[in-house]
């Protein structure tokens, strides 16, 4: 029996979750920190050292480390191949990819790279991508003359091709299998294992529908794979992003989202727990995570799973949110007295959160900015799980050889049930180091087409020159460096955020950056559709303005297109006879302007800047409202689970 709801208590665990969303770093870290004080850090720095100097007397894959080794990530070259590797599968037509391939390889110097790795075709990469930089360079007069001359035989089509097969090779890397059959084949000396069919971010219904059949099967193919081994002995699990099953998988469409795809999670659910298969909701980029929460929620108290422990998430540290996350799923999870899988990542978004908060011009950033921060909440997070085990099932996503030595550590208790999990592709040798650690391998299954953005977050983290695989594979970085104690680095620097990520707003030294909305917040959500039902109050009058001088006649109504009955507001148009005189003053004041100095200008453009943000509302409620865009119209009392 579960407990009676306590509904003020989950609505103050969620508010708490939205309230830290874009919240200081040092005041959460302050508040983390107190967890974890009694951390022993010498015993546990000697259990990674013997991590480490096992892992790293087993060799690594020599492709990848050569290939990351040569074209590093903090080079131009590295970023370019990066950028064309991701884009170039998202463009659908040979031409456009060609423009492509001529912008970005003109101008970094690949002949630098040439003859510098052991790896054969890290040099053929290397010289493809000369060879394609100096055919789309003007001639410089240098004598590769015959080289272009073959070139443009052969033409952007073949360097289109060997880029695509180099992603390929890479991808083997990551990737067990283009099918589940050929993926278990490949995994099935790892033991227990967690099927990730690649795909996400669905852009049409066809999409979603197109990867729910994937999941769907793939659950019978384990399911029958299970039941033919005829004892229970496989533990296998399959992972899913629920951006691939809705093509709008957002907050502000969570009512039509709820609508849509709770009913299908559940029919996933129900089929895992037919075959007693756990399934994972992977946690994805930070704007979708209230409304995965909502989702995950539904389906976890839906009657029809309510013997069923097999229902996880993961959750990710470098959000300011984990703790209180996990706060809220310890509530739930004692409410229907059910257990949640828990898997517990640092987070493979952190570039892309970075940059779209900044893009957005977001009052802060939803994930830390120091590795260290992110290090300390992993470990705040963990001590949580451990000491929550009436609710969660403890599942360790990492291949840091100081966060596994210190859960290890934090795990006093010898009878604790907990995993850890690595990625197949990554960390082998770490977790073969030591054999009494249980392991899961996380194992994606996928096409080539499917696998960039998954290849793209496994190349910037062992790329990364903070993350620990990379540093670990690297024999020039020592291994007291490698072992630093994180809490120590967050103390020396106060708690304080990283110094070269400025807030998003002052990121450009010449200007303030533009104020953004957070669609993805509910309270903020809640408080513009309070503000656009205050715009509603207000009588619109648009008029001409000409020489300082609103120009009236007689009024016109303007209604809603969508609503013919609902008139936004009333407008004097300019009368005809006018208009002469209006395009003459016009053509005068422009030459007015091209002898404004540019700094007058430019503070009279800000001015006007200034005014769109400071009246945003209105001019958002006016725009939704005369092109005839609605507030959806599904309420949530409409919506009921099946059952
Ligand atoms: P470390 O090198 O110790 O940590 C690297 C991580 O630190 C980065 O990935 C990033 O999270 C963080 N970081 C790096 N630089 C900074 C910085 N400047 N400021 C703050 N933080 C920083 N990821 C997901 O997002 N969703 C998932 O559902 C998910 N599922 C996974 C499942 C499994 C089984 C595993 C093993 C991983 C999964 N991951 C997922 C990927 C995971 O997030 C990364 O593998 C993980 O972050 C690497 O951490 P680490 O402890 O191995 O390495
Ligand atoms: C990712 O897709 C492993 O879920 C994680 O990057």
């Amino acid at each position: 029996m579960g407990k009676p709801r306590d509904k003020a208590t989950e609505q103050a665990l969620r508010a708490s979750i939205d309230h830290a969303y874009l919240t200081d770093e040092s005041d959460v870290l302050t508040s983390l920190i107190s967890g974890c004080e009694d951390l022993q850090y010498t015993e546990i720095r000697q259990q990674a050292f013997q991590l480490v100097k096992r892992s790293r007397d087993s060799q690594s894959p020599p492709l990848l480390n050569n290939f990351l080794n040569e074209f590093s990530l903090s080079s131009d070259e590295g970023i370019v191949l990066m950028c064309l590797a991701e884009a170039l599968l998202r463009i659908p037509d040979p031409a456009t990819q060609s423009r492509l391939i001529r912008d970005k390889l003109s101008d970094p110097d690949w002949e630098s790279h040439i003859g510098h790795s052991p790896s054969l075709l890290v040099n053929a990469s290397a010289w493809g991508l000369l060879l394609t930089g100096s055919l789309v360079k003007p001639d410089d007069g240098n004598q590769r003359w015959f080289l272009k001359s073959m070139l443009n035989r052969l033409g952007e089509p073949l360097i289109r091709q060997a880029l695509q097969r180099a992603m390929q090779l890479l991808g083997r890397q990551f990737v067990a299998g283009e099918t589940l059959t050929e993926a278990i084949q490949n995994s099935e000396k790892f033991g227990i294992c967690s099927y990730d069919l690649l795909g996400e971010a669905a852009l049409t219904t066809a999409d979603a529908e197109h990867y729910l059949e994937r999941y769907r099967s793939a659950l019978f193919q384990l399911g029958e794979l299970k039941t033919q081994s005829g004892k229970n002995v496989l533990k296998h699990s399959i992972s899913i992003k629920l951006s691939a099953l809705h093509p709008r998988f957002e907050y502000a469409q969570r009512k039509r989202v709820q609508l849509e795809l709770i009913p299908k999670l559940i029919e996933l659910a129900q089929l895992a727990q037919r075959f007693d298969i756990h399934m994972t909701i992977d946690a994805e980029e930070a704007s979708r995570l209230e409304l995965m929460l909502d989702c995950f929620e539904a389906v976890f108290i839906h009657p029809s799973l309510k013997k069923w422990n097999g229902l996880g998430l993961a959750v990710q540290a470098y959000q300011k949110r984990a703790l209180p996350v996990l706060q809220w799923l310890q509530h739930l999870a004692q409410r229907q007295a059910k257990i949640i899988p828990l898997r517990l990542v640092k987070g493979a978004y952190w570039d892309t959160e970075i940059k779209l908060a900044q893009t957005q011009g977001l009052r802060g950033y939803p994930v830390f900015a120091r590795k260290q921060a992110t290090d300390v909440s992993y470990l705040a997070c963990a001590h949580y799980l451990l000491k929550n085990s009436q609710a969660f099932l403890p599942q360790f996503g990492t291949h840091n050889a100081l966060t596994i030595a210190s859960i290890q550590q934090l795990a006093t208790d010898d009878h604790q049930c907990y995993e850890f999990q690595r990625l197949y592709g990554m960390g082998e040798s770490l977790y073969a180091a030591d054999q009494s650690m249980p392991c899961r391998v996380y194992v994606p299954v996928g096409l080539q087409n499917e696998l960039m953005p998954y290849l793209v977050r496994r190349m910037l983290e062992n790329g990364a020159n903070t993350s620990f695989v990379h540093r670990a594979a690297d024999p020039d970085v020592d291994v007291d460096t490698l072992l630093a104690d994180p809490f120590e680095h967050i103390k020396r620097f106060n708690f304080s955020s990283h110094p070269a990520i400025l807030l998003p707003e002052k990121i450009y030294a010449e200007r303030q950056n533009s104020n953004g909305i957070n669609f993805d917040s509910p309270s903020e959500l809640n408080s513009i559709h309070a503000q656009l039902r205050d715009a509603t109050k207000i009588s619109y009058l648009a008029a001409p303005l000409i020489n300082t001088q609103y120009q009236r006649s007689a009024a016109r109504e303007i209604f809603n297109p969508a609503d013919q009955r609902k008139i936004i507001g009333e407008a004097f148009d300019t009368p005809s006879s006018i208009i002469p005189k209006v395009i003459e003053d016009a053509a005068n004041a422009q030459i007015r302007w091209s002898q404004t100095s540019v700094d007058t200008r430019a503070n009279m453009l800000e001015a006007a800047a200034n005014l769109f943000e400071k009246n945003q509302h209105t001019l958002m409620y006016l725009c939704i409202h005369e092109a005839g865009l609605l507030y959806p119209t599904v309420r949530y009392a409409d919506y009921k689970v099946p059952s």
